[in-house]
């Protein structure tokens, strides 16, 4: 099979790749090296528009990365730009918060069942470390039980990399595997008396392994842990809040957390994250000690809060699996036509695409570079994300680049023996 990189090297995206690699160590730092998007693909971009994405050399992609997250309604979308324009043109940052803080805490405990207060940060990484930080003031204890592989986040305590982390970094925490009930009874017997928190992510989305769904037995049996010992049962609801149900990710298993962290698609694409919690976390989030120089940043919160009104309007997770489906059943449906059995795994606007039998993600990536020459941007090992601009046409054109791009790629496959 033959690689289908374009060479790069002469574009503006080689340039500037070439004088980071001088002033930015390994030219590029953060999601795009540690969950490489395979060779060809640019790395530095220009703007958005709906659903496509325009990389620095003019060349345009119907996008299904959706900036890893953030874009849910669509790059610059409408609304929210203009609600985001008005504050930024008044000032965003300023020496306290702006009104649509209270606005948009208010609208989240409305939409968020478990939610009787919010707080705010930038990061992912921010509102899961307060998560655990809340957990521990509440309870006084110190144990945090975790799935095995899951990500929460770029910081000592829980980044995959082990790299300039401590073992006292890591002290406390106690591994179980996603939806399996005996190894989290094990771990929450080693924790003890000392059990804080035990957290979930919304569905097993680890890069590069088939996605998971919560099993409902596995879901309340983590309730019922913490209601025993009067732990916090956390949801990491960063890279999934707001696509699968408007009031969290375990409405679905009907199972609802104490404190719950959300980034990623809060204000479409504006830096902001949240934590939410229920009244008996609400002294501890008192007490405790949170802050950030942008964390009081007005035209965040100013996209979020039309954001949030738009999500409720457009009844946005039951267009977004729609959407999801005739995504993942037209990608099936080519890769059959083509001889090959691709499988989709997680939920449909947030799907995972691999081939069987492709153990190092080769088809996969050969598959998204064939897509890409055709304007379709696409991830192997990640999994991907709709946004309401992915219309019936949108993902119909993309699904026709797609089915080029299985051809080619069959024609290229190597006869087995
Ligand atoms: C489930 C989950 N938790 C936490 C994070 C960390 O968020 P951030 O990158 O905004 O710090 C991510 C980011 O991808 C995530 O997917």
């Amino acid at each position: 099979m033959t690689a289908t990189a374009p060479d790069l090297s002469n574009s503006l995206d080689g340039q500037l790749r070439r004088r980071a690699s001088r002033v930015i160590p390994g030219g590029m730092w953060g999601h795009m090296r540690a969950a490489a998007v395979p060779a060809g693909y640019p790395q530095f971009f220009a703007g958005g528009d709906g659903a496509r994405v325009r990389d620095v050399d003019g060349r345009e992609y119907i996008d299904f990365m959706c900036s890893w997250g953030p874009i849910i309604l669509g790059h610059r979308h409408p609304e929210v730009e203009a609600a985001a324009r008005a504050q930024l043109d008044a000032g965003d940052c300023l020496d306290g918060p702006t009104e649509h803080a209270v606005r948009l805490a208010e609208r989240m405990v409305e939409t968020i069942p478990h939610a009787s207060w919010v707080l705010f940060q930038k990061n992912g990484s921010d509102a899961m470390t307060s998560c655990a930080t809340l957990a521990r003031a509440a309870t006084g204890r110190r144990k945090i039980v975790l799935a095995e592989g899951a990500y929460h986040g770029a910081v000592p305590w829980c980044s995959p990399s082990a790299v300039g982390v401590t073992a006292e970094d890591r002290a406390h925490l106690i591994h179980y595997t996603y939806n399996d009930i005996e190894s989290l009874d094990a771990a929450v017997t080693e924790a003890g008396e000392d059990l804080a928190a035990v957290i979930v992510s919304a569905f097993k989305h680890d890069l590069g392994i088939r996605q998971e769904l919560p099993v409902s037995d596995f879901a309340r049996a983590a309730r019922a842990h913490c209601d025993r010992v009067g732990a916090a049962l956390v949801l990491d609801d960063v890279r999934a809040g707001f696509r699968l149900n408007l009031g969290g990710s375990w409405e679905q298993v009907g199972v609802r957390p104490d404190l719950a962290a959300y980034s990623k698609a809060i204000a479409n694409g504006y830096p902001l994250s949240a934590v939410t919690g229920s009244e008996r976390f609400r002294p501890a989030a008192e007490k405790a000690f949170f802050t950030g120089s942008f964390w009081y940043s007005g035209a965040p919160m100013a996209a979020a809060v039309t954001v949030l009104d738009i999500l409720h309007r457009e009844n946005a997770p039951a267009r977004l699996e729609r959407a999801g489906r005739r995504f993942g059943s037209g990608l099936t449906e080519s890769a059959a036509r083509h001889g090959f059995e691709v499988r989709l795994s997680g939920p449909p606007a947030i799907p995972l695409m691999q081939f069987a039998d492709d153990p190092d993600a080769r088809l996969g990536e050969t598959l998204c570079q064939q897509a890409l020459a055709r304007g379709v941007y696409l991830h192997p090992k990640h999994n991907m994300f709709l946004s309401l601009a992915h219309t019936d046409e949108v993902i119909d054109t993309a699904l026709q680049a797609i089915d080029e791009a299985f051809a080619t790629l069959a024609r290229s496959r190597p006869v087995r023996p």
